[in-house]
């Protein structure tokens, strides 16, 4: 038998004693919650930032007691792990120059804005064989694993069906989220998770039927889904300009789950058994919520995995997918520059 690595087992990089030494590309809103996070994260360092404003990614050094790295391969050369936080546009031109660094990336969501330009990140992060997850952090929280116990233990039937939704009422007129040239967009900003719920409990989507509305800039400001899947249909919804409750319906032959808002930083959830039985679950989580999704990749790292058998690379696909279908029926059209990165 050949001593080479291969890629189901490739050689770890970073052994069990030494802390993972991250990096982050972008000093945005989420930058600042994970690097809150990395603390709750054992064996990590925050080894620096990069930002293309040289002010602002000093400014986020010194808050986060980081260096700031002078040039972006200069962190990657630096570091185990990458986290990606900017803005969706970006991710691909990162994850590659990070993989080419042999750099393991995770990637915020959604870790490109179509499924073409997800698959050259995929495939690059194959072809370097190193570890590449989208940042699809809801299972990875306490109350998650708690339902998933709950449902293992008591199940629910067959489960056939998924509402999820949310809506933002309030997101300021010069909010990424409405700007076409950066990927903005209701279903890629927050439908995204969305998607998830819905393949994690009925599997692959197969037909995608959509309803919304699309605003002046040319984004989705609201969109509603209805979606088959392998296992059972899923309703979705998600918004820029009303005011929509973020819980989740998950609806079994024998009982249904409720996971209270905001499902995606889940703490409460209600399962209801056919026959008038309430079980109550109730786990709050610490450090923000990225944490666990962090500590889920550390294990992955050290393991010398590059792929997570929970937000896999099909699966990250088959989410893109659905937003792809919907954008398209409601003529949401992405500069080509965006869409068809690095052709
Ligand atoms: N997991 C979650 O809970 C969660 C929550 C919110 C957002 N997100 C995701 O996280 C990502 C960032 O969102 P955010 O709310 O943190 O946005 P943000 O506050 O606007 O921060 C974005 C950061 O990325 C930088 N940036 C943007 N485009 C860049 C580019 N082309 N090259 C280099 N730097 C660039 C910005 O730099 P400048 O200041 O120079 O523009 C800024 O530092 C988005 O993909 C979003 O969907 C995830």
């Amino acid at each position: 038998m050949s001593n080479e690595p291969s890629i189901e087992n490739p050689t770890p990089k970073v052994k069990p004693s030494s802390p993972i030494r991250w990096g982050i590309v972008g000093v945005g809103n989420i930058a600042g919650r994970f690097a809150q996070g990395l603390n709750f994260v054992p064996n990590t360092t925050l080894t620096g930032v990069w930002a293309r404003r040289e002010s602002e990614s000093a400014r986020f050094a010194a808050q986060y007691s980081t260096q700031a790295f002078a040039t972006f391969e200069e962190m990657v050369n630096s570091i185990d792990a990458l986290y990606i936080a900017t803005l969706q546009d970006s991710h691909a031109d990162y994850a590659l120059r990070a993989f080419a660094a042999k750099c393991a990336v995770l990637c915020e969501k959604p870790a490109a804005v179509s499924a073409i330009a997800l698959k050259k990140i995929q495939d690059a992060a194959t072809e370097a064989n190193v570890l590449f997850m989208e940042a699809m952090k809801p299972p990875f929280f306490p109350l998650f694993k708690r339902l998933t116990k709950q449902l293992a233990d008591e199940p629910i039937g067959d489960i056939k069906f998924v509402r999820a939704g949310s809506s933002i009422p309030d997101a300021p007129e010069d909010h990424p989220s409405f700007k076409l040239e950066l990927g903005g967009g209701s279903l890629l900003n927050i439908g995204i998770y969305e998607a998830f719920l819905a393949i994690y409990f009925l599997g692959k989507p197969l037909k995608v039927q959509t309803l919304g509305r699309v605003g002046e800039s040319g984004v989705d400001i609201f969109a509603s889904l209805n979606v088959l899947h392998e296992k059972g249909i899923s309703q979705l919804f998600s918004g820029l300009d009303v005011d929509g409750k973020g819980d989740a319906v998950i609806a079994g032959t024998k009982g249904s789950v409720t996971i209270h808002e905001n499902w995606w930083n889940p703490s409460r959830a209600t399962v209801h058994y056919v026959g008038g039985r309430v079980v109550e679950l109730d786990a709050p989580f610490e450090g923000g919520g990225l944490n666990y999704e962090t500590d889920h990749f550390c294990e992955l790292l050290r393991q010398g995995a590059t792929e997570s058998p929970i937000i896999s690379h099909v699966l990250s696909q088959q989410m893109i997918s659905i937003l792809d279908v919907a954008r398209e029926e409601l003529g949401v059209v992405y500069p080509c520059a965006i869409d068809h990165t690095f052709e």
